[in-house]
């Protein structure tokens, strides 16, 4: 799996238009791998830059490329991996993913108090139902790996017991101020390759997706004073440290020069011990995507989806 791989949520704010070029123009400058979700509601578009792509002589074995499932598929795996990969025009994907746990529906774009009437916990054997269709799809040769995305430990240890097909990578938030060292810690141990998503703190994030007590990555000075003895943007300084890290990051952007300054953060003189050590130091513990939407039940809080005290909440 390619060491970096270009995000491709564009959320309320860039279009698939000008997602689907910066996926041409990040290939043409390196990029190999690419994050795609149904959700993100671009794939057919980014499909037309992949094609383009392997026109411009970049072979599709050359390629990584993954795509999730969406919570409102659970049970409709299949269905929902023939779709991505029509809409990207790929006979076959490198990683399809769970996206989340739950199976917990919300129209794109709504408020974070916005909640399903059909919202449910984690369920694990309704989550097997669902991993048992990702293996298939490894079986009939559509996917070469599968994995997860969102989960706890609990939720990742009861999968581990009962898969068939161990899930290959976690994607996960991962940033500076949240780095999560035990699921991080647990997941390397177990073989699992931890994809950090947000590896900048997802700066343009919108407005709903904000709380007062979230802090800002690019901003800590730990990171700024990192960026200013080597002359890079502090986003530079938190892909680099995620990569070092073992993460595989996946920063989005869809300015030529922000993306390949990130492609050339993994590839160029690592960072010292002491920087490392530094920006060990100043996690917050601040998850920015919260994913209240999922929530279940009245009266809780989105710390609720997280399993903090190690125990599936119900
Ligand atoms: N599995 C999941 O549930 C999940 C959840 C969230 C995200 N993701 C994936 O992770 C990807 C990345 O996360 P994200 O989009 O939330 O946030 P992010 O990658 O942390 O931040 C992206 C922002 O940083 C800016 N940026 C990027 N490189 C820069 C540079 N070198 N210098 C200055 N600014 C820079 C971009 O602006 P410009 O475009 O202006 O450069 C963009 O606004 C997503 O696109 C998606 O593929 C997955």
């Amino acid at each position: 799996m390619p060491a970096i791989g270009l995000g491709t949520f564009g959320s309320d704010h860039v279009t698939a238009e000008e997602i689907a070029a910066a996926v041409e123009g990040a290939a043409i400058a390196g990029y190999r791998h690419f994050d795609c979700a149904s959700v993100y509601r671009n794939e057919d578009r980014v499909g037309c830059a992949l094609r383009a792509i392997q026109r411009r002589g970049i072979p599709r074995q050359d390629l990584w490329i993954v795509s999730k499932v969406w919570n409102d598929a659970h049970d409709h795996v299949l269905e929902s991996c023939k779709q991505s990969l029509s809409d990207l025009q790929l006979d076959y994907l490198d990683m399809y993913l769970v996206h989340w746990p739950f199976p917990n529906f919300h129209p794109p774009g709504c408020d974070v108090s916005s909640r399903s009437p059909d919202a449910r916990p984690y369920i694990h054997d309704e989550f097997m139902r669902t991993w048992r269709q990702m293996e298939e799809l490894v079986d009939l040769g559509l996917v070469r790996h599968i994995g997860t995305s969102n989960m706890t430990i609990p939720k990742l240890k009861l999968v581990l017991r009962d898969a068939r097909i161990r899930p290959a990578v976690n994607e996960m938030e991962l940033h500076p101020h949240f780095q999560q060292p035990e699921l991080f810690d647990f997941v390397r141990s177990s073989g699992i390759q931890p994809v950090g998503y947000s590896p900048i703190g997802s700066p343009a994030r919108p407005e709903r997706d904000r709380t007062s007590n979230d802090t800002v990555d690019i901003e800590d000075p730990v990171i700024v004073r990192i960026a200013q003895r080597l002359g890079v943007h502090p986003a530079v300084v938190c892909v680099k440290w995620s990569a070092q890290r073992g993460a595989t990051p996946i920063p989005f952007s869809t300015k030529r020069c922000n993306y390949i300054a990130n492609l050339e953060a993994v590839c160029s003189p690592p960072l010292t011990d002491e920087d490392m050590t530094a920006i060990a130091g100043i996690d917050r513990g601040c998850r920015l995507i919260k994913g209240q939407v999922f929530l279940w039940k009245q009266d809780q809080t989105w710390e609720d989806l997280w399993d903090l005290n190690g125990v599936i909440n119900q």
